[in-house]
């Protein structure tokens, strides 16, 4: 059984049908994971670099794993055939920004209505705003901390009625919002922080409109903390 640190293992919990796509996969070690706990049948892992693409042949070969796990070379969806029933599509260990961007580009590879786990490390917001457009609703959110970073997962299922978000949804995520826990609250203190920091080198004259967008952002959190 291969090893996983405990940020896929939580991926790994909203796996659901027989053909799991991983896209940006580096080692394969969440769709190997999947397999050898019967989370999924068969999975395709993504690669848009030739040297995560290899260390994934390698991980797969050693594990005897060839046969369920198709390792493709290529930019995000686009290693997705029309022919591929994918049940679930992971993205993972990368911002919130390109993952939407890869989303956005390859939606027309979401056919089979997939649902999406999407794990990202800064600006999920970027994530929140995308999907009601691709017909997507957030299901399922989750925040923590592994060795001193906090990641966000977001699972997202297609919908007939996709809602709209308010404004601190999308910052903060609607479902986050409804049980915040200590990493939300870690979270957000840390940014507010940040921009409190960044807003007292600044100067009101010269910087006016940068701090109105500060302390915009700053109210926001408040309301939230
Ligand atoms: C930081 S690693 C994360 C690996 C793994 N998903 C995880 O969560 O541990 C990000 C991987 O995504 C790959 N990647 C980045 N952009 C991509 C794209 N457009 N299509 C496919 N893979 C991509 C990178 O080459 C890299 O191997």
């Amino acid at each position: 059984m291969i090893p996983l640190n405990q940020r896929l293992k939580n991926v790994s919990k909203y796996i659901i049908g027989d053909l799991l796509a991983d896209i940006g996969s580096d080692h394969a070690y969440l769709p190997i994971f999947a397999i050898e706990n019967n989370l999924t049948k068969q999975a395709i892992a993504g690669e848009v670099i030739k040297g995560p693409f290899e260390a994934s042949q390698r991980s797969v070969a050693e594990h005897q794993l060839g046969k369920v796990i198709d390792i493709r070379l290529g930019d995000g969806l686009s290693v997705l055939e029309d022919s591929n029933n994918v049940t679930t599509v992971t993205i993972c260990g990368m911002g919130g920004p390109l993952i939407a961007k890869i989303l956005n580009e390859g939606q027309f590879k979401l056919n089979n209505k997939p649902r999406l786990v999407l794990q990202s490390n800064v600006q999920s917001s970027a994530i929140r705003k995308l999907l009601p457009n691709l017909g997507y609703t957030i299901t399922n959110e989750e925040i923590f901390e592994e060795k001193g970073h906090i990641y966000e997962i977001i699972v997202a299922d297609f919908s007939e009625h996709p809602g709209t978000m308010t404004e601190q949804a999308l910052k903060f995520g609607p479902v986050l919002l409804l049980n915040k826990n200590e990493y939300f609250y870690k979270k957000w203190q840390h940014e507010k922080d940040a921009l409190l920091k960044i807003k007292s080198n600044l100067n009101e004259q010269q910087h006016a409109t940068r701090l109105d967008e500060i302390n915009k952002e700053i109210n926001l959190i408040n309301e939230v903390l």
